[in-house]
């Protein structure tokens, strides 16, 4: 006897199941009522654009087919604000598709803008979002974002092979994507009276394009691939929806202490707002190592809450096991700037004394941003050098890569 599988039934089934998975409902009956309750209402709307004639229910949020188009998720049962009953015919948004121009869009961080976009859904295999996740863990950007905001960025972010020499973005052109890379070096330019200057590199990891995006100017930057590699993409839609909604939360919070940071006194308001939208806050437990002495440096850190402890192994005190206490710092202070100003390793190791909560900015956003700042903390690595000559007894040039 042969049995006929109904036309829809294998997308119905996995689009709930991938609901389940990502929810994780406590009572799973309860959940199976709402979601296909919420499934029938999403039904009653004109079919008349669907793209698949493939049966009564279209895919969901399935993440296993891989080469599948791109999907919006409108009518898939998740709890939306005030899409629910549309239908989206699914746009094509790549980095082939240039947006026209952004000049004419409004941007107020202090304003939530409307929620009324079509939700973006790239389905990925396993494989590829377990790589996604990889590459995206320590995303500075990302670190606020509550569960089901970085369950829509994952949804949304697009996978791009990347060849060698490939300009992935251009000074002056409209911001389309945000990128995060998963492998490759890159180089960034930067047009300067006319000349094209590198000030810096990515390699390997870390993510560029959000500055066009959160400020609705032109790039500020050309990025160039120096090897073959791979990024994943996040269209300017779903970044804007998210990303540029969080920041305007992220500067009520963090106004009136940023404020007060010394640091950052001769900043003007809005670059000191401008530093807010691009820091991560990480947590740390006591104990925990931030900094270790001699790794390669890539974040510049701001104690929010808690205490850090700066230690320091030096030869003229072999026996210190662990290193010699230097220095604690406490909220508003600031460490790991020494190796991004020097461009050297680590000069100390830091450590979580209690529960610690760090603001957290990567060298790029560091340089681009706290250039203001420098004499403030130039006069500061003066004094660690005093202080070391008083604790080991030996004089130390902390900008010499060579000690
Ligand atoms: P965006 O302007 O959208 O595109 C170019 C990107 O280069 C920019 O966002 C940043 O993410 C990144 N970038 C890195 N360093 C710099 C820099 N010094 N100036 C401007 N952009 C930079
Ligand atoms: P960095 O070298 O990037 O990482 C370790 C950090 O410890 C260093 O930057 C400084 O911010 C901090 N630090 C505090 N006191 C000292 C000191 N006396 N010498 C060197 N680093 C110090």
């Amino acid at each position: 006897m042969s049995i006929k599988i109904p036309a829809g039934l294998t997308d119905l089934l996995q689009g709930f199941t991938v609901e389940v998975l990502r929810k994780q409902p406590v009572d799973l009956v309860e959940f199976a009522v709402q979601y296909f309750t919420k499934l029938r209402a999403s039904q009653k709307v004109p079919f008349g654009n669907e793209r698949s004639g493939s049966g009564a229910f279209r895919a969901t949020k399935a993440v296993n087919f891989a080469d599948e188009p791109m999907q919006t998720d409108s009518e898939n049962g998740e709890e939306e604000d005030d899409d629910d009953d549309e239908e989206f015919e699914a746009p094509v948004i790549n980095r082939f598709t240039r947006r026209v121009s952004v000049c004419a869009e409004s941007f107020n961080p202090d304003e939530e803008e409307e929620d009324t976009e079509p939700r973006v859904i790239h389905p990925k295999t396993d494989e590829q979002r377990r790589r996604l996740q990889e590459a995206c863990k320590d995303i500075l950007l990302f670190k606020n974002l509550d569960q089901e905001q970085m369950f829509q960025l994952l949804d949304a972010m697009f996978e791009m092979l990347v060849k060698v020499d490939e300009h992935v973005i251009d000074q002056g052109d409209d911001g389309d994507n945000f990128y995060v890379i998963e492998r490759g070096t890159y180089d960034i330019f930067v047009n300067l009276d006319g000349l094209q200057r590198c000030v810096g590199t990515y390699d390997n990891r870390g993510s560029f394009g959000e500055l066009a995006l959160m400020y609705n100017t032109p790039r500020a930057a050309t990025i160039i691939a120096t090897s073959n590699g791979a990024l994943w993409g996040l269209d300017r839609a779903t970044f804007r929806r998210i990303i540029v909604k969080n920041n305007a939360k992220k500067r009520r919070l963090y106004e009136e202490f940023v404020q007060s940071l010394p640091l950052l006194k001769s900043l003007e308001l809005g670059e000191r707002m401008k530093v807010v939208d691009v820091f991560g806050t990480k947590i740390y437990k006591d104990g925990e190592c931030i900094i270790a002495q001699g790794d390669k440096a890539d974040c510049f850190y701001i104690v929010e809450s808690g205490e850090v402890r700066i230690t320091m192994k030096h030869k003229a005190k072999p026996d210190a096991d662990g290193g010699m206490e230097i220095a604690r710092c406490s909220r508003g202070q600031y460490f790991g700037e020494l190796a991004l100003v020097a461009n050297q390793p680590r000069a100390a190791s830091a450590y979580a004394v209690g529960n610690v909560k760090c603001l957290v900015m990567d060298v790029q956003a560091f340089e681009r941003l706290l250039g203001p700042c420098m004499d403030i903390m130039k006069r500061n690595i003066a004094n660690y050098e005093e202080q070391l000559v008083d604790l080991f007894g030996t004089n130390m040039d902390l900008t010499d890569p060579s000690v």
